[in-house]
């Protein structure tokens, strides 16, 4: 695994002549690849070009690496993830978060769409994710410690950094971007839940509900890498708001709150020591 890791990491580095070390990572989630319009970009990879990397299957998921600057810092972008629910193993699906801690970013950014379960919440709403839980049937670090990557039992008491969401929540507040923050709680999908399962996900403590990111963060804690993750708030999930939910509403949805987003993620990137 960490053989196939670094001739990853390998290809990565050769293909850009050794000329740039990134300082981020950032992975986009469902309709919110738009970011990369505000990167000046220096390199752009397919991820079937790179080896072992899983190859995106879902129609709204483009597949590529990009290098480049944003906001005066240097950033590797995966355009498009990948999921559980496509058929790859976990291993698979962090396996490009993997890569990137190889290559020496030091903090890295995701973001996703989400149902919200908070009363509160609006489609189109921004939720900086402050805890989360892990409701997929299995996570990446079962199987033999990779002990180069990380410790057996990693700690997860803060696995979203504290002081990032404060720097978030700060920026929210200059720039309005009317941020909320919550507990995001990752199920494998593909199906939308049942009003009885959104129901179920708001008592155990839930905001919102998708089908990501917690693999990514658990392979990145495990490493040692901070992490700030952001939920879009696609549809609404809260009793008598419930409605039929398809992919196009979702993109919609992601798309109008792409703007904010990006001015989140650039803002933030900028103060990052
Ligand atoms: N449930 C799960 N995943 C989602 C949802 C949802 O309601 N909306 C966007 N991704």
């Amino acid at each position: 695994m960490i053989h196939a890791l670094q001739e990853a990491a390998d290809y990565i580095r050769d293909q850009m002549n050794h000329q740039y070390e990134p300082e981020f990572g950032i992975v986009l989630g469902t309709g919110l690849g738009g970011l990369v319009e505000e990167l000046e970009i220096r390199h752009s990879l397919s991820y079937a070009d790179i080896p072992h990397f899983p190859v995106s299957t879902v129609e709204s998921h483009s597949g590529k690496l990009i290098f480049g600057d944003l906001g005066g810092r240097r950033v590797m972008v995966m355009q498009g993830r990948f999921h559980y629910y496509e058929g790859y193993s976990m291993e698979q699906v962090v396996f490009p978060v993997r890569v990137m801690k190889l290559l020496g970013i030091k903090r890295l950014f995701v973001s996703n769409a989400a149902g919200g379960l908070h009363p509160a919440f609006k489609t189109s709403d921004l939720m900086v994710i402050t805890d989360h839980i892990n409701l997929q049937p299995t996570n990446p670090l079962i199987g033999r410690n990779i002990d180069d990557l990380g410790p057996r039992f990693p700690d997860m008491s803060e696995p979203y950094e504290e002081h990032m969401i404060q720097q978030a929540l700060n920026i929210s507040e200059h720039h309005r971007l009317n941020l909320k923050s919550g507990v995001y709680a990752s199920v494998p999908g593909p199906m939308l839940e049942t009003k009885a399962e959104y129901h179920y996900l708001r008592t155990i403590g839930a905001d919102a509900v998708g089908m990501s990111t917690v693999p990514e963060v658990i392979a990145a804690v495990h490493m040692g890498l901070p992490c700030f993750a952001v939920s879009v708030i696609t549809d609404l999930c809260v009793p008598g708001k419930i409605k039929k939910v398809i992919l196009k509403d979702i993109l919609d949805a992601a798309a109008k709150a792409e703007p904010a987003l990006t001015v989140l993620f650039k803002e933030l990137i900028k103060v990052q020591e």
